[in-house]
């Protein structure tokens, strides 16, 4: 019975190679073993799709890192700063704005055609020390809440498409997160930063934005109803990101699409906004390298494939959550984790592919 499973194994994995995992604790790994082959070549994503395919960048590698530049500009045309329109890096003193990321960002995006997106004018992160310090009554946060958004937003008026207004506000049992937002204001923050940054740019189109959407059905159903009854008070809100931080294996692609299609039948426009596809996370580890990058193609293609089937106009589309494997915030986390579409060298992933299939097929 024995030596029939294990030829079963076999025959669904090919050889085993112990060399596959050696991580230092239960979640972390090193990819080893062979790699798959690559079966398509670069193509221009961006060229490919009938909505827009972004990236999240890093202003300093965009500066210093021509090939970095180069892959960006011929596969994405829609950006958001992982960092650079943070409050931390926007907003470092109470008097002091720094605009030198951001404006690098609105040139780079006209020059390239590129849409810019702002990420992230309100959060319970990201929040620079003053700012947390910072004490005053009800109404001293709500300038201090007014003045950020507007004198961001302001400066970027006509120059930025969109942005998270609000980022990460709710817990999973749909709840509101604490925060110093909540903790001094109280839960009008939230419709607080939409008229403001409504105010700053009319025509800027307005995200709340958050992660496991497509898995928390609780969370789901909080944020659909709080947004919806915005909108119906005359609040501006014009879509709801998923940030789509999930795993080959974890959730359920349909549980992917009925979060999506419920954001779009609330009338919201639906961005995946911080896509990547972690290996670690997956319960298994003793898959080798190539089966695992195998399935994370084929994730990305039903993922992608998906996404289409939403009607064009709530299709905000779809943003990487950084270019190569090595740029991912789950690189050192997880111990080398490869949860995007190129390798550490930027060479094309399997990944690419499955995006490319998704987008074509
Ligand atoms: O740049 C400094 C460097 O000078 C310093 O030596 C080093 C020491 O820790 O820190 C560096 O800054 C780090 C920065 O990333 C750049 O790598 C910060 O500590 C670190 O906190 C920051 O993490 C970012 C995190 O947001 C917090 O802003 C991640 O890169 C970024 O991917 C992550 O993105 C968030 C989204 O904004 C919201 N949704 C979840 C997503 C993932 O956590």
């Amino acid at each position: 019975m024995k030596s029939v499973l294990f030829i079963l194994i076999l025959m669904l994995t090919g050889p085993l190679n112990l060399d596959t995992y050696h991580g230092r604790n239960e979640n972390a790994m090193r990819f080893k073993g062979s790699e798959p082959v690559v079966t398509c070549g670069r193509s221009g994503l961006c060229r490919k799709a009938d909505f827009p395919i972004g990236v999240a960048v890093d202003v300093s590698k965009l500066i210093r890192d021509t090939d970095y530049r180069n892959l960006i500009v011929s596969e994405f045309n829609s950006i958001t700063a992982e960092q650079s329109m943070k409050a931390s890096v926007l907003h470092p003193g109470k008097d002091n704005y720094n605009f030198n990321e951001t404006d690098f960002l609105i040139d780079f995006c006209r020059q390239h055609n590129m849409r810019l997106h702002g990420h992230t004018l309100v959060w319970y992160k990201g929040i620079p020390k003053w700012m947390e310090k910072f004490k005053g009554d009800k109404n001293a946060w709500d300038v201090l809440l007014k003045d950020h958004i507007q004198t961001v937003v302001g400066h970027c008026r006509g120059r930025v498409r969109s942005w998270d207004v609000v980022n990460e506000a709710f817990n999973d049992d749909g709840s509101l997160r604490e925060s110093i937002w909540l903790k001094n204001m109280g839960p009008e923050y939230i419709e607080k930063a939409f008229r403001y940054a409504a105010e700053a740019d009319p025509s800027a189109m307005l995200f709340y934005n958050d992660f496991d959407l497509e898995s928390r059905p609780e969370k789901l159903k909080a944020v659909v109803n709080y947004f919806r009854s915005l909108k119906a008070k005359g609040v501006k809100i014009d879509g709801i990101g998923m940030q789509m931080h999930i795993s080959i294996t974890f959730p359920y692609l349909t549980d992917i699409n009925l979060a999506a299609m419920q954001i779009e039948e609330a009338g919201f426009a639906v961005h995946y906004s911080e896509f990547d596809i972690t290996m670690v996370k997956t319960g298994k580890l003793w898959m080798m390298n190539k089966h695992l990058l195998r399935l994370q193609e084929e994730r990305i293609k039903e993922v992608v494939a998906a996404y289409k089937n939403l009607k064009p106009q709530s299709r905000f589309g779809i943003t990487m959550w950084g270019l190569s494997d090595a740029d991912s915030w789950l690189y050192d986390k997880n111990d080398h984790d490869r949860p995007l579409l190129f390798d550490t060298k930027n060479r094309v992933k399997p990944a690419y592919c499955g995006f490319l299939k998704g987008l074509t097929e």
